[in-house]
């Protein structure tokens, strides 16, 4: 075999200088394998958005490998392996991300960048490693056997070859918001119409209000563990209004809009719920949906569907650019499927999730 060298490829500073060349190569390879997979630019992240997203935080320890053919450390980059550890919660865990160029898989190489990975999360004390796994096309419509969506394509053979277990299927939709004229405002009314009373909503853009931060931070925290997980041994994650603003930073940095519609219990004046969506400001016409929630103590009120429509409504008077928005929810999560076949959105594609146990030390 090939012999393959993989060494840690540091984010820089800035990305002009000779020392952000390996970085601005990964950032061209990851973008060039997203353009492979979905046909388009939807998933396009300029070298300075990645420059913003991939550098390590008071939460997140982000690790980068590059892969080379041979022993010169000036040979091309052929692949990269990213590795994800949360600092503050689920300290047992760790996300890889393998991409290898096409025209240097089947060689070994991925692999090697997964060991490499995964001594790194080894060493850092994690004892299972989660992946993630896209896949096109629509799956047996009705089959109740999820795993059954999950194509055995490169990417599923080589997360199993790995000792990978498939634990979660998502489905990925897609919302085309063209030939809608009315602005989402018949949906909008509708939902607020067949919403319980007692509620009202709250927008906000980019930065959360102060007043709201440890509010919001606990509906985050919440959204950790309250959509489906199967069988991924994740832990509750660990909010606060620094974590927050950290995430809020870290959009500003990659140059996203977020839009965020909350719902309020008026009598008790409590966030109950939100919704959020993603707008790189690059490509306003692709939409990204983050969380949705609502609380426990009010679900049954249809509050999901207002949640949505309501930002769905602000998108479009915000953004009036906006075309599509993409959505990843678990095939188990029959509340959030019902409401997004309901707004309108279509499997494009699933998506499997997978969990790795690691011998530690
Ligand atoms: C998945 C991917 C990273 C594999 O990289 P690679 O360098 O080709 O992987 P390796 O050569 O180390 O392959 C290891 C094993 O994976 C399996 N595998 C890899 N590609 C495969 C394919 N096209 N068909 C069937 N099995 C495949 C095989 O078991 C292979 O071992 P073998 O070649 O001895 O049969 C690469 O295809 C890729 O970048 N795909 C797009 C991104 C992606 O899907 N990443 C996976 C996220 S976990």
């Amino acid at each position: 075999m090939t012999h393959v060298s993989i060494t840690p490829v540091r984010v820089p500073a800035a990305l002009a200088g000779p020392d952000a060349a390996d970085f601005l190569a990964v950032a061209e390879l990851l973008n060039a394998q997203q353009q492979e997979f979905w046909g388009n630019d939807d998933f396009h992240a300029p070298a300075r958005a990645q420059l913003a997203g991939r550098g390590s935080t008071a939460t997140r320890r982000r690790e980068l490998l590059a892969a080379r053919m041979g022993a010169d450390p000036d040979a091309a980059i052929v692949g990269v392996a990213q590795l994800n550890l949360p600092l503050t919660d689920n300290l047992h865990t760790g996300t890889v991300n393998v991409v290898v160029a096409p025209g240097a898989r089947r060689q070994g190489v991925g692999t090697e960048l997964f060991r490499a990975a995964a001594n790194l999360a080894a060493d850092a004390g994690r004892s299972k490693l989660m992946a993630e796994t896209d896949h096109l096309g629509s799956g047996p419509a009705g089959s109740e056997n999820t795993a059954s969506f999950i194509p055995h394509d490169a990417a599923a053979a080589f997360a199993e070859g790995l000792g990978f277990r498939l634990e979660l299927v998502d489905r990925v939709s897609v919302l085309d918001l063209t030939g809608n004229d009315d602005g989402g405002t018949a949906l909008l009314e509708e939902a607020a119409a067949g919403s319980g009373p007692g509620y009202e909503l709250v927008f906000w853009r980019g930065a959360c209000p102060d007043d709201l931060v440890d509010a919001y931070a606990l509906l985050r925290q919440k959204m950790s563990t309250d959509a489906p997980l199967g069988g991924l041994e994740l832990a509750e994650e660990a909010w606060d209004a620094a974590r927050v603003r950290e995430a809020e930073g870290k959009a500003r940095g990659m140059d996203a809009e977020v839009l965020v519609t909350a719902v309020r219990h008026e009598a008790t004046g409590e966030l109950v719920g939100h919704t959020v969506l993603e707008v790189f400001r690059n490509n306003p016409a692709v939409v990204f949906q983050d969380d949705t929630l609502v609380l426990d103590a009010h679900r049954g009120n249809r509050l999901g569907m207002l949640l949505k429509a309501a930002n769905l409504a602000k998108l479009r008077s915000i953004i009036p650019e906006a075309r599509r928005v993409y959505t990843w929810n678990a095939e188990e999560n029959r509340y959030m499927l019902a409401i997004n076949e309901q707004l309108g959105f279509a499997a494009v594609g699933y998506s499997g999730e997978w969990q790795a146990d690691l011998s530690v030390g």
